[in-house]
């Protein structure tokens, strides 16, 4: 017998959010080949799968099953090691597992003999240290929060993304209500559960663009700043999370480690889903440092952050979003390079949240939407 797969089922509210499915039936531990290939497809095709009552799933499993979704992949964590990591805007959220340092431990609390580590205080991340402009202490203790950072799992330099992310909430906060507020001048809100994981898809984020973004996608590739994740650490967040403010606090190219020029990664904005074909969407926007649009570089950074906004911020609009309600043992798999996700949230000092997290670099680059691809997105004009 073989496992169930339900859509999940959005509230009435969110129109736009047709992607992510829950498993209730299948153990990862024990998981048959048949099973394996049927839960490769559907993270392909729902983009979010999230397998219930996983809480006895060890990290070596984690490891194990994350790495069977990629078997070319280069056996590295999909940031490598990186340099300088504790000024890097990634390594200050996650500490690897001592016995199967491809895990990743992140949440909020003090956590005590945890898979070989003895004690650690773990800080769930904070707009609050990202983002530009915060909430008051007075909005955040009555439940107003924000999208920390939309983005994908990627190293974005040297190293190709990920294809596929495994989270795995094992220990979950009281699940109180929250209010994410967009404050970008728009009204625009979403209530979560405290500790959500928000998700939007890359391939809605495509089909929603008006015809003459969809062709500006198209035309379009995505040059990453190296080490990029250095690169931005002083540089702040709009307050949707979705990309940086530009105010010149970039690091220069002599206050970073040295550049490889063969390592900088520019890949197309638009990338082919491998199982279904279909067109997605797909830019990490804080680390972009320029768009080549027709061969052309448009060499000015925050116009360059203009444009990605206006082609990005109509996927993270309310009805879009999908804020995944975590339960204890909840065992989530998604396709990194087919969705954004946030972290969202503002925890107390009281709240615990243990998670587990593993990605693995890959081999591969993403596959672009080629002309064929594209052609069915073409107007078709009337011929006399
Ligand atoms: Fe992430």
């Amino acid at each position: 017998m073989t496992f169930t797969l339900q859509p999940v089922v959005p509230n009435a509210k969110q129109t736009g959010v047709d992607f992510g499915a829950i498993v209730e039936d299948l153990d990862l531990e024990t998981i048959s080949p048949e099973d394996f290939d049927k839960l490769f497809e559907a993270v392909y095709t729902h983009q979010v799968v999230v397998v219930r009552n996983s809480g006895h799933v060890t990290p070596k499993t984690q490891y194990e099953l994350t790495k069977r979704f990629d078997p070319q992949n280069i056996d590295l964590y999909g940031h490598g090691s990186m340099h300088r990591s504790s000024e890097s805007v990634i390594s200050r959220d996650i500490s690897p597992l001592p016995d199967v340092p491809q895990v990743q431990l992140l949440g909020h609390g003090v956590v005590k003999n945890h898979y070989g580590i003895d004690e650690r205080k773990l800080t769930h991340p904070s707009h609050t240290v990202f983002h530009k402009d915060c909430l008051t202490k007075e909005q955040m203790d009555k439940g107003e929060t924000r999208f920390y950072r939309w983005h994908m799992d990627a190293a974005l330099y040297k190293l190709n993304p990920p294809k596929v992310t495994t989270l795995f909430g094992i220990k979950n906060p009281e699940p109180r209500r929250e209010i994410v507020r967009y404050d970008d001048g728009t009204d625009d809100q979403l209530e979560v559960q405290l500790g959500t994981t928000a998700f939007i898809s890359g391939q809605r984020a495509f089909e929603i663009l008006p015809q003459e973004l969809k062709e500006l996608a198209f035309k379009t590739q995505v040059k990453y700043a190296a080490h990029p994740y250095l690169w931005m650490s002083k540089a702040k967040a709009r307050s949707t999370g979705l990309g940086m403010v530009s105010e010149g606090k970039e690091l220069s190219k002599e206050e970073l480690p040295e550049i490889e020029p063969e390592h900088i990664k520019i890949y197309p904005m638009l990338w082919k889903n491998p199982v279904t074909g279909k067109i997605h969407l797909q830019v990490h926007p804080a680390a972009v440092e320029d768009l080549i649009i027709d061969g052309k570089p448009v060499g000015d950074l925050e116009k360059v952050r203009d444009i990605l906004y206006k082609i990005q911020r109509p996927s993270i609009s309310p009805e879009n979003v999908f804020a995944h309600e975590w339960r204890d043992g909840d065992f989530v798999i998604f396709h990194n390079r087919g969705l954004l996700h946030s972290v969202v949230g503002s925890l107390k000092d009281t709240d615990t949240r243990i998670f587990h997290q593993c990605n693995i670099a890959s081999a591969d680059p993403p596959i672009p939407a080629t002309e064929a691809d594209f052609a069915p997105y073409l107007n078709v004009k009337s011929s006399a």
